[in-house]
């Protein structure tokens, strides 16, 4: 008998990690669910194999590259590694942004990438049918007011994801890019103005149906289940109030 296919998940303590480490239980992989916070994480393993998959948990920080090289050494062979763990810190004009929130929003999406990508890249080419998804951002294609350092890591996140893709081509690894727009999840808007609610809140205000974490997983499962030899290079995803960016249709 086949074993089963693994997937790793970074960031999967909430939003669109949790929901894609639901999507892929579901599908039949057997979930590693990584992050900071291992309370959240082993809470969600265990709703997981409660529902009769196969889900684990390991507290990581995608920062830390000691702790990631560690971490992968218990993989000879991996199917899937989901870089989703990131966000954005502050909405402050180029003129005034703070350097320290670019840096650290420079470490957590790019570099947290990737070293994960790294460590994790000769079990994806072991296991003869490697999928790695990179979770970036329409601010990876495009800039708007305020968006800055995030902007400018999500654009280096776009830039991984095309190197490699160029890189490792003849090898058994597919690299995807997910690009979703506005996606209503319940931290990061909140962990962009540092526990503001209220700002949080004006992100989303007035706008029918942002995307939510469940439809950015669904995207994901269904790119990462496609054949072996199809490659989604790049899948931008936003809510239909959402034209653009900066182009939002709200009622208030
Ligand atoms: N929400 C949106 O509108 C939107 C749109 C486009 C793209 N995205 C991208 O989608 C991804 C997920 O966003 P989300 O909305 O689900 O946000 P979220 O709910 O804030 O989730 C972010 C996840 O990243 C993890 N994380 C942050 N820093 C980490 C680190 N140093 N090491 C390991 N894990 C870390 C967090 O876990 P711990 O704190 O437990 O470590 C959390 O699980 C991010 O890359 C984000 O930039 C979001």
């Amino acid at each position: 008998m086949a074993a089963t296919p693994i997937a790793v998940i970074t960031g999967a303590s909430s939003g669109i990690g949790a929901a894609t480490a639901r999507t892929l239980a579901a599908a039949g992989f057997r979930v590693v669910l990584t992050a900071r916070r291992k309370d959240r994480i082993e809470a969600l393993a265990a709703e997981i194999t409660e529902a009769g998959h196969q889900a684990t948990a390991y507290a990581l920080d995608v920062t830390d590259r000691a702790a990631v090289d560690e971490f992968a050494t218990a993989f000879r062979s991996l199917a899937v590694l989901v870089n989703n763990a990131g966000g954005a810190l502050g909405a402050d004009p180029v003129a005034t942004g703070d350097p320290a929130d670019w840096r650290q929003m420079y470490e957590t999406n790019v570099i947290g990438t990737l070293n994960v990508t790294q460590a994790l890249l000769p079990a994806l080419t072991a296991s003869g049918d490697g999928t790695i998804v990179i979770l970036s951002s329409t601010a990876a294609l495009s800039a708007y007011e305020g968006g800055g350092g995030y902007v400018a890591a999500k654009h280096g996140e776009h830039v991984l994801a095309e190197t490699l893709r160029l890189e490792i081509v003849g090898t058994p690894v597919r690299v995807i890019e997910v690009a979703p727009g506005m996606v209503r999840t319940e931290e990061f808007a909140t962990t962009r103005f540092r526990g503001d609610t209220e700002k949080a809140a004006k992100v989303y205000a007035g706008v029918d149906a942002p995307l939510t974490a469940e439809d950015v997983a669904d995207t994901i499962g269904w790119a990462v289940t496609r054949p072996s030899h199809v490659n989604i290079d790049l899948l931008v995803v936003r809510p239909r109030a959402q034209a653009s960016n900066t182009k939002v249709h709200r009622t208030v």
